[in-house]
């Protein structure tokens, strides 16, 4: 994959977010009346220039440090400023300069209207595969957030051990990206239109999976999936039977992490508190907490709740002393699975199964 390709794309070939040929660096997922509010103080120049692919949300912001990678034109970065308030701060970082500059002109304004004595949020210009040498601190980020972007590195390994290192420990890399249901051809890999698109760098999920462990990650957790759909006859025709989804995964920097799932007789329950989560938190797709309810949890899911910034508001029951076995259902981290499990669980049928031709 070309970076100077993807940097034509990003920076002269898109002027706004209409002038995409898919809908795979688009947001279609329902938002939340927090985060509609959130964007309604976000300028329209930066909105504009918006190529994001799913909701980079996490709860439990105030106060909190977070690097994005990839920022552009900084309409995630500037919703992110607001939920981690005045005591908290977001740093952008991206390669091209169109997308940088309209993200940079606009912190002053944003920091009036947010109505801080100071300005919460900087961008940086940088490759994300080399964010070590960015000037920032190592183990300084609670998280690293990306929105559409690491499918457009050449180097995804990087990407992810340079986000590891960044991390405190506890913290956690939370983003959207695009994923393929295989391991793609090369032809597709080297497309400049599915590439600019986010489609011809997509890593095949499974793929993902073990180059995130590889990176320190040791169980990443599914948080949401969706289908791409693509109208372009030309590049329905170049994909073939290639299957797209935009998925958001959430990795925690936890170095005690087990393998698998396994079963220490644990339980928990979510005090409440969360803003925006009261009545229950959405750990991942597979994993929620309505509040006061006692749930079983494996002891992975234990420590994400008890060795991160989570742990205020769980009461955490069980200890690591006693092992039973492995634990049976902590659900799938396949994207394609947990989306056919959605459209199940709507009574959708009219939509074509994972794994098969979907595009
Ligand atoms: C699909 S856009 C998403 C932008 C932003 N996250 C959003 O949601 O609007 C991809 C962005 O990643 C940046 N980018 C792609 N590859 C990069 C790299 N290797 N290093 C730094 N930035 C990169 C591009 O310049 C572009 O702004």
């Amino acid at each position: 994959m070309n970076i100077e390709v993807v940097r034509d794309y990003y920076g002269k070939v898109l002027q706004t977010s209409s002038d995409l040929k898919t809908d795979a660096c688009c947001t279609t997922a329902p938002m939340p009346d927090y985060l509609k509010a959130a964007l309604s103080n976000i300028h329209d120049e930066v909105l504009a220039k918006y190529y994001g692919c799913g909701l980079v949300l996490p709860e439990a912001l105030a106060g909190a440090s977070v690097l994005d990678l990839g920022c552009g034109s900084g309409r995630d970065a500037y919703a992110l400023a607001q939920m981690v308030g005045a005591a908290g701060n977001v740093v952008g970082v991206d390669m091209t300069d169109e997308q940088l500059s309209v993200a940079e002109q606009h912190v002053e304004w944003h920091r009036q209207r947010f109505g801080y004595a100071e300005a919460n949020t900087r961008f940086v210009k940088g490759y994300i595969e080399k964010l070590g040498e960015l000037g920032l601190p190592p183990e300084s980020f609670d998280l690293v957030v990306s929105n559409c972007v690491v499918n457009l590195s050449p180097d995804k390994a990087a990407v992810l051990r340079g986000a590891y290192d960044l991390l405190k420990p506890g913290g956690e890399m939370y983003f959207a990206d695009v994923y393929a249901d295989r391991r793609l051809d090369e032809d597709i890999k080297n497309h400049p239109v599915l590439v600019g698109e986010c489609l011809g760098g997509a890593l095949y999920w499974n793929d993902f999976l073990e180059t995130a462990r590889s990176c320190g990650f040791l169980d990443p957790r599914l948080v949401s999936a969706r289908t791409l759909e693509i109208h372009d006859p030309d590049l329905i025709e170049k994909l073939g039977a290639a299957c797209f989804v935009s998925a958001t995964y959430r990795l925690f920097k936890l170095s005690e992490l087990d393998a698998g799932c396994e079963n220490y007789g644990q339980t928990v329950i979510y005090r409440g508190g969360i803003p925006h989560h009261e009545d229950v938190f959405h750990l991942d797709a597979h994993h929620s907490f309505p509040r006061g309810e006692v749930v079983p949890v494996c002891g992975n899911t234990l420590r994400m709740l008890s060795d991160t910034r989570l742990k205020p508001y769980f009461e955490l029951i069980g200890d690591f002393t006693r092992h039973y076995g492995i634990y049976p259902g902590c659900g799938t981290s396949n994207p394609f699975v947990t989306v056919q499990m959605q459209q199940a669980a709507a009574g959708d049928s009219s939509k074509p199964v994972p794994m098969s031709p979907c595009c």
